[in-house]
């Protein structure tokens, strides 16, 4: 894994955007795997100001996102639908024919998980898929004890979830308790991945990803077995990490890399 801390929330979640822009101005019909969130605001915000400053065209990106709450409908106010149209989609050029999120609010939840799986698998695979952490550790709305290979399918959510959650909704009770989430086997199949997770509510959660065991109960921790993965902290989400001192050795501050007398 390579670790970046930066200085500041703000600017881990820039770098985070300019590396997506990078992506995009790299190969213009890239795949990317998009996540939802408090802190994929700011990096959406940057990424929008992004592609205005440097003229991006996003007309052939194709984009995944990794859940969609059960029950819910794409034009729910509370809909990751209405959330990714909001902050990004409505923003930049791109065909919303070419954006999905699953769809949650038909009969069959499996029927609707293998659906996106294949969509995935028709177009070739994700290129670079972007990740949040929840505080219990979830990568999508993988919680904890998901099989480290799961596929897209319906999960129940945890209490901590839907109190983390509540925010977007009136109350606790209009919190879904369950969601489609692309699984982490899919997660893992991505060629690149880039974990964005700041504040210091997080550093327990990003200390069992990185250094803690492989294990189903930090399903982020599954990571450490895939070869591309960058994950893009603040200094209050690194707070807990034992090698602080290592990462910040191998790349100062956040920058990409230190070792110019090799
Ligand atoms: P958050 O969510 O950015 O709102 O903290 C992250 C997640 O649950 O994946």
């Amino acid at each position: 894994m390579k670790v970046l801390i930066y200085r500041t929330a703000q600017e881990a979640k820039t770098q985070a955007a300019h590396r997506i822009l990078s992506a995009v101005h790299r190969e213009p019909e890239v795949v990317l795997g998009l996540a939802t969130g408090g802190t994929m605001e700011g990096v959406y915000a940057a990424l929008v100001a992004g592609s205005r400053q440097h003229d991006t065209s996003w007309a052939k990106v194709t984009t995944f996102n990794l859940d969609e709450y059960w029950g819910i409908s794409p034009d729910d106010p509370a809909s990751y639908r209405r959330y990714m149209n909001h902050h990004l989609f409505y923003h930049i050029d791109i065909d919303l024919s070419q954006t999905h999120v699953p769809l949650a609010d038909g009969a069959d939840p499996q029927k609707a998980a293998q659906a996106y799986d294949a969509v995935i698998r028709e177009v070739g695979g994700i290129d670079l898929q972007l990740l949040g952490i929840g505080v219990n550790g979830h990568i999508g709305f993988n919680e904890p004890t998901s099989s480290l290979s799961s596929r897209t399918r319906l999960k129940t959510l945890t209490q901590s979830t839907r109190e983390a959650n509540r925010r977007f909704f009136r109350t606790i009770d209009e919190v879904p308790k369950y969601a489609l989430t692309v699984g982490i086997g899919t997660i893992l199949e991505a060629s690149e991945c880039l974990l964005v997770a700041t504040g210091d509510n997080k550093a327990a959660a990003v200390w069992s990803m990185i250094e803690g065991a492989v294990s189903a109960a930090c399903p982020a921790s599954a990571l450490q077995m895939h070869a591309q993965v960058t994950v893009m902290l603040d200094a209050a989400a690194a707070k807990d990490l034992k090698l602080r001192s290592y990462y910040q050795l191998v790349h100062p501050d956040g920058q990409e890399s230190a070792l110019n007398d090799v």
